[in-house]
């Protein structure tokens, strides 16, 4: 299996894109503390609620204030973007956070976006693993933030929608599929399993391979009504115990 550096969540709205990506950032940034790139492709922006970070800078401030000055946009075009990514960063325990805010408007300056994009992925290379918590739906797989990834989780719930939407996900994903980005490896992950549920029928009507899955876990729901980190979460429960599982299989090192 190839090397993976970067895992991508994405799945219909409320799947739970957010509990696995902050799950991931978390495990991935105890064990490889200050190599971990966090990313809130959500224009939502949930990832500073559960992460408990302060975010006040965004990818699309950025481009506002680039758009809006001649001189900066200058000096974008000639300095390193990089650098300027680095300047919106927040930071956390072993991990920083990039938030990408609105997506760009239609019409809207397209050498810019370009050039943010450039500095996001030149930003990505200085780190060992990048974990992007995505938007819903395959319109995500377009290249606003990263032309590559290495590994796409598709999350679905017990539900048939959540599952006909993974399955056109993991449809457009497949390598070749997709002239936007470039998509290593994907696959299924089912959340908030319950035994009394059976999912193996539901599973295969719609054919599709299970990479991990979480069970409901009251705690977790109590967490976010509460408005709380999950950084807090303890380790030893089960959902990021189901997310160290999926993390053991994709990186033999972990
Ligand atoms: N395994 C789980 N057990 C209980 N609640 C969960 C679980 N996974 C997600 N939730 C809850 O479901 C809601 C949606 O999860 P979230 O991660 O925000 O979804 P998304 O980012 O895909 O929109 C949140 O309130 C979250 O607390
Ligand atoms: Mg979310």
């Amino acid at each position: 299996m190839e090397k993976i550096k970067s895992i991508a969540v994405t799945g219909k709205g409320g799947t739970g894109k957010t509990v696995v990506s902050t799950l991931l950032i978390r495990l991935l940034a105890e064990r490889f503390p200050g190599r971990v790139l966090a990313i809130d492709a959500d224009s939502a922006m949930s990832l500073c609620y559960t992460t408990g970070l302060k975010v006040d800078k965004t990818v699309s401030k950025l481009r506002d204030e680039l758009l809006g000055m001649r001189q900066a946009r200058d000096q974008l075009s000639n300095g390193p973007t990089k650098d300027l990514m680095r300047t919106i960063l927040a930071h956390g325990d072993g991990f920083d956070l990039l938030t990408m805010g609105r997506p760009e408007e239609p019409g809207c300056f397209c050498a810019c976006n370009e050039l943010l994009r450039f500095g996001i992925d030149s930003l990505a290379g200085d780190y060992d693993y990048v974990v992007v918590d995505g938007e819903a739906g395959p319109e995500q797989l377009n290249r606003r933030v990263m032309k590559s990834v290495d590994c796409l989780l598709v999350m679905a719930d017990m539900s048939a929608r959540s599952l006909q939407t993974a399955a056109g996900i993991l449809e457009v994903a497949k390598p070749g599929e997709n002239s936007n980005i470039d998509v290593k490896m994907a696959g299924l992950v089912l959340n908030r399993v319950r035994n009394d549920q059976p999912k193996e029928e539901l599973l295969k009507r719609v054919g599709l391979e299970v990479f991990g899955e979480l069970p409901e876990d009251a705690e977790v729901n109590k967490y976010d009504r509460d408005n709380r980190s999950l950084f807090e979460l303890p380790m030893d429960s089960a959902c990021p115990q189901a997310v160290r599982t999926i993390l053991k299989k994709l990186i033999p090192e972990f």
